[in-house]
């Protein structure tokens, strides 16, 4: 049977780049992808939300089929919350895809679970896709507590979510000793996490979803371990951080997923 899932390779910018070097970063982008890529691989880039406007902007004037994305959002739709961003701000962008429950924004914004799952939701409901982030910290792994850690997470962030939503979402498995570091999990380990998750989906949200979710790994993904990775059985792509800012280093990891 064809694998149902199409590969998505998302480069997360983070609070890199200014709108002009966002400009400049997404039109060398498309001069690295051909349409071969675009044929077998969704790609998408997700910049700081003060470069959405300008690359959505080149991306509709140029016809580039690269998917818009946002690195987090709130779960309402307007009000007083001073520095934050709406879901139905974002989709007014053409906004297609926004991570949520990134590591960083869970360790160094005190982003919980529950505010996780609310703002998936959101995202759903405003018609975007969410990146669902989970991952393990190193003592959590040394202490052989992966698995608990990922499934809890994710068991979290789907909580209220139909099947049909379930399986049109993507789950990022980052593990956060990964991230940054330039040390990435092997395809074995990024592969059972991945088949561990898929396991979940399976159980809370039956053989449709499990088969049709799409699961990214992340962390330190680079042109020389993209094709090992990207090969794993139930990795579904890459979420990729530095990389994702040299045109050619980002292609070359597209090019791993065709
Ligand atoms: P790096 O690829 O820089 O390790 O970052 C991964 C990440 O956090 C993507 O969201």
């Amino acid at each position: 049977m064809p694998d149902p899932r199409r590969p998505l390779v998302s480069g997360n910018w983070k609070m890199h780049l200014t709108h002009f070097d966002a400009i400049r970063l997404v039109q060398q982008l498309s001069y690295a992808l051909t349409k071969d890529d675009y044929a077998a691989v969704d790609v998408a880039v997700h910049p700081p939300f003060t470069a959405l406007r300008s690359v959505q902007t080149v991306l509709d004037a140029d016809d580039i089929p690269i998917g818009l994305g946002a690195q987090h959002c709130h779960w309402e739709t307007s009000g007083a919350f001073t520095g934050e961003v709406s879901p139905a701000m974002l989709a007014k962008l053409d906004v297609r895809y926004v991570i949520v429950g990134h590591s960083e924004r869970r360790a160094l914004f005190g982003q919980t679970d529950e505010d996780v799952a609310r703002t998936a939701r959101a995202v759903k409901a405003a018609g975007m896709v969410p990146l669902v982030c989970v991952g393990e910290t190193l003592e959590e792994r040394e202490a052989g507590r992966t698995e608990e850690r990922v499934t809890s997470q994710a068991r979290a962030a789907l909580e209220g979510m139909s099947a049909e939503e379930v399986g049109a979402l993507v789950l990022a498995y980052e593990p956060v000793w990964a991230i940054g570091t330039g040390r990435n999990a092997t395809a074995e380990d990024a592969s059972s996490v991945c088949g561990v998750l898929r396991g979940l989906v399976g159980e809370l949200a039956g053989a449709d979803a499990a088969a049709s979710v799409r699961i990214q790994y992340g962390g330190s993904v680079k042109p020389s371990n993209a094709a090992e990775l990207l090969g794993a059985p139930d990795v579904d792509g890459a979420l990729v951080g530095g990389a994702s800012l040299e045109a050619d280093d980002f292609g070359r990891i597209v090019r791993a997923a065709v």
